[in-house]
């Protein structure tokens, strides 16, 4: 029995279709950040019952979930040469509404877990390339930091790796949680129709330079590029969402209304840049020594219900 414990991360340039979808590989490369504090932390053990189970936050779960989870378990089994079935326990320390994806930490800590208790000792790399299977962005929940996940040429080298560790730089995430009333569509479904937008061929194309430039911003610890690129590159996913069939249009007014204030304070002099994922809620990443600001500023707002605090967390590990 073995339990792990792995980060949520927020992708400062973004991951958005596959060129495999069944194999989760990515049409581009993607850097993200891990968060420190956000976590969920899974326990697995094989054992003499006829079915994998599945316990998240003290509730059963079965159907979709189970099967994605019993689909890792099927993978690990292979590499072990095992035929036991699993109980997974696992629980997440932030609330599932928060509109921050569970599922990067949560196939993060499964790989890493479910690995060590079938007796592999896997290497960061292959621990991510397995994470990835689960959830394309769980691949940049096992190296720490600030992480690149690159596209590769083939299923061997796609996988996620640290470009710069937690100490590098100290960037605090300010997650402003909006209303969102409407049930938003998963990315999995997402991912599955973005090559219908008339806007995705260009995104992609441009994505090694967007890499290049919000790379060399973190390694130089330049906030001026890097708020321009990220917010650039959020604004590109969302244009193809909106634009493909279905539209997906995650933004609710409020998640504008946060655009316009964070490029107004930036403006005055306060280094503060927004990024969102698949949801209405805004990232405002900024410098630590400002988050207080920021924090405060983004609770008077309208339509923020919460704001969530979180700097550059670590790589998955066994507890
Ligand atoms: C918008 O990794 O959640 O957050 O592989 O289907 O689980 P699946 O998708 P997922 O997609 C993340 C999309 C995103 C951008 C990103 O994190 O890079």
């Amino acid at each position: 029995m073995y339990t792990a414990i792995a980060h949520p991360n927020i992708a400062f340039i973004k991951y958005w279709g596959n060129r495999d979808q069944a194999l989760r590989l990515p049409v581009n490369g993607s850097i993200s950040m891990n968060l420190a504090g956000l976590y969920t932390r899974s326990t697995v053990s094989f054992n003499a019952s006829k079915s994998d189970a599945l316990v998240i936050n003290n509730h059963v779960v079965g159907g979709k979930g189970l099967e994605r989870v019993s689909y890792i378990l099927d993978l690990v089994r292979g590499m072990a040469n095992i035929t036991e079935k699993a109980e997974v326990k696992s629980e997440n320390n932030f609330p599932s509404g928060a509109g921050i994806a569970s599922s990067a930490a949560a196939f993060a800590a499964l790989a890493l877990a479910a690995s060590k208790a079938a007796g592999l000792n896997l290497n960061e790399a292959e621990l991510s390339r397995l994470a990835r299977r689960g959830s394309g962005s769980a691949s940049r929940s096992i190296p720490g930091g600030f992480v690149e996940w690159q596209m590769g040429a083939s299923e061997e080298d796609c996988f996620a790796f640290s470009i710069a560790p937690v100490e590098h730089w100290n960037l605090v995430d300010c997650v402003a949680v909006v209303n969102a009333s409407h049930k938003k569509t998963g990315s999995t479904e997402g991912h599955a129709i973005a090559a219908t937008s008339p806007l995705q061929q260009a995104r992609v194309a441009d994505v090694p330079r967007r890499l290049e430039i919000c790379r060399s911003a973190i390694l130089n610890r330049d906030f001026e590029s890097f708020a321009n690129i990220i917010e650039l590159d959020s604004d590109v996913m969302h244009a193809v969402m909106m634009t493909s069939n279905p539209p997906l249009v995650y933004w609710q007014p409020a998640t504008l209304g946060i655009f316009h204030e964070v490029r107004a304070w930036r403006s005055q002099g306060l280094p503060a840049a927004y990024t969102v994922d698949a949801g209405a809620n805004v990232h405002v990443i900024c410098l630590s020594e400002f988050a207080k600001e920021v924090e405060k500023k983004l609770r008077a707002l309208p339509g923020v219900n919460d704001v969530l605090v979180a700097g550059a967390g670590g790589a998955a590990h066994i507890e």
